[in-house]
């Protein structure tokens, strides 16, 4: 019998179309938000699902989804599946690594250079025809080349992020877990703990993994330590920053400006936050160019069949469920 597939939101055929070759598939929502009771309803037969970073899967929604064997998320990031959980009902659970890492390395420097040399409020004037000409005082950003760039958390994203800054003669900092000697070769790039990071950074670039220890890592206490002159990047998770503190921070000129792709309540701002000329705010579109949406997809197929085929998924992110 072919498996039941329940895929939260349309993806490139790439993925669609071998899941479709593969078992029954239903779509839940060509775009915009499926509430956790839709899930619920759409894939309550189904053995595979195939979900989006804004989907929570939590044990109140697998309790309810018996049948389930293979869970797949369309994202490298997978803190919004209760992955105990999924390994405790031996559900293997599969996510799409490396595929995304230039790209989002890529957002990554568009913010730092985009705020930096205030791009948005130029681009601004220039729409509204507010422009009167060149002027030798206006629009003066800060400059890019050769200034600190602290990377937290040396993963695949940040050290690529790093070696592209390289290209600006940008010298490199970093916290990371464990000392990375060949990042640090290829970079020249020196590993210190987070206050002496945010202390020494003109530039400081979030790359970590959202976990219960790494929520708010950077908040009010953080902030105050960076320098006046320097500028906050997010290209992670939203809720690693305390969003409250940021704004304030902003308000204050505490710090310079701060360039953010993901947000603590997506879709949601914090009120006030939009209205910050020195804040760059991006949909969270890290991933988002045809050709790696498009790997995803197949990613994100390959590693729904072969959980539904009983085999480790390629991408696996809980390995103990095949021991
Ligand atoms: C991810 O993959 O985790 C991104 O946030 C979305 O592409």
């Amino acid at each position: 019998m072919r498996p039941h597939i329940f895929v939260t939101k349309l993806i490139p055929d790439s993925g669609m179309t071998p899941l479709r070759a593969f078992g029954e598939v239903r779509i839940g929502r060509e775009k915009g938000s499926i509430s956790a009771e839709e899930m619920i309803a759409g894939a309550a037969d189904c053995q595979g699902l195939l979900v989006t970073p804004g989907e929570s899967i939590t044990k109140g929604i697998l309790d309810q989804l018996e049948h389930l064997t293979a869970l797949s998320t369309f994202s490298v990031g997978f803190n919004h599946i209760d992955i105990a959980e999924c390994t405790r009902r031996k559900i293997g659970v599969g996510n799409t690594p490396d595929v995304l890492t230039d790209a989002t390395a890529e957002l990554a420097m568009t913010l730092i250079l985009a705020v930096a040399r205030r791009v948005v409020e130029g681009d601004q004037m220039v729409r509204k025809q507010l422009w009167r000409g060149w002027e030798p005082m206006d629009f003066l950003g800060s400059p890019v080349t050769g200034k600190t760039l602290g990377i937290i958390g040396a993963g695949r994203i940040g050290m690529r992020t790093a070696q592209m800054a390289c290209g600006f003669d940008m010298p490199i900092i970093y916290t990371s877990r464990h000392p990375k000697p060949d990042f640090e070769r290829m970079c020249g790039a020196k590993r210190m703990a987070l206050p002496e990071l945010l202390q020494q950074s003109d530039f400081v670039s979030i790359h970590a993994p959202l976990t219960p220890e790494t929520r708010h890592m950077i908040g009010r206490a953080q902030l105050a330590m960076m320098k006046p002159t320097a500028f906050l990047i997010n290209t992670s998770r939203g809720p690693l920053v305390d969003e409250e503190a940021l704004l304030e921070a902003l308000k204050n000129n505490r710090i310079a400006g701060c360039g953010l792709d993901v947000y603590e309540n997506e879709p949601r701002l914090t009120p006030g936050l939009a209205e910050m000329p020195n804040a760059v705010l991006l949909p969270h579109v890290g991933s988002a160019t045809l050709k790696t949406r498009s790997k995803m997809a197949v990613m994100a197929a390959e590693n729904l069949i072969a959980a539904l085929s009983g085999v480790r998924p390629p991408h696996c992110v809980n390995p103990e469920v095949y021991s």
